[in-house]
């Protein structure tokens, strides 16, 4: 309700806004203070939000979240990683990072 205050705490990191993430049910942070951040769900399902670093384990290509398989999948070669980041199929061995993902009033946050 203060969009102004810094109450964040330690190490959580403001991704975006609850408004743009809602607005298509994905938020992709290029550049936040810990690198590339794909967060997914909406403020509906927020208990069950996503926060993954985007950046395909195989060779660096930024993968998509595919709402319908409920998968990450790389448009590169074909990777595909589950809801938790694991590798699941194609030639991608190393499960995607994750981080825990919250909804503080009208921000999204990101642990690292
Ligand atoms: Fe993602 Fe090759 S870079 S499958």
């Amino acid at each position: 309700a203060n969009p102004g205050s810094n109450a964040a705490t330690k190490g959580w990191q403001k991704v975006g806004t609850v408004a743009q993430l809602d607005k298509t049910g994905q938020l992709l942070l290029e550049n936040s203070p810990i690198g590339a951040v794909l967060v997914v769900g909406t403020s509906k399902t927020a208990k069950n939000l996503i926060a993954v670093n985007p950046t395909c384990t195989h060779q660096g290509c930024t993968i998509d979240w595919k709402a319908k398989e409920s998968k990450f999948v790389c448009p590169c070669h074909g990777a595909k990683f589950a809801r938790d980041g694991k590798a699941q199929d194609g030639p991608a061995k190393k499960p995607l990072k994750t981080y825990q993902a919250k909804i503080e009033g009208s921000s999204v946050l990101v642990q690292a």
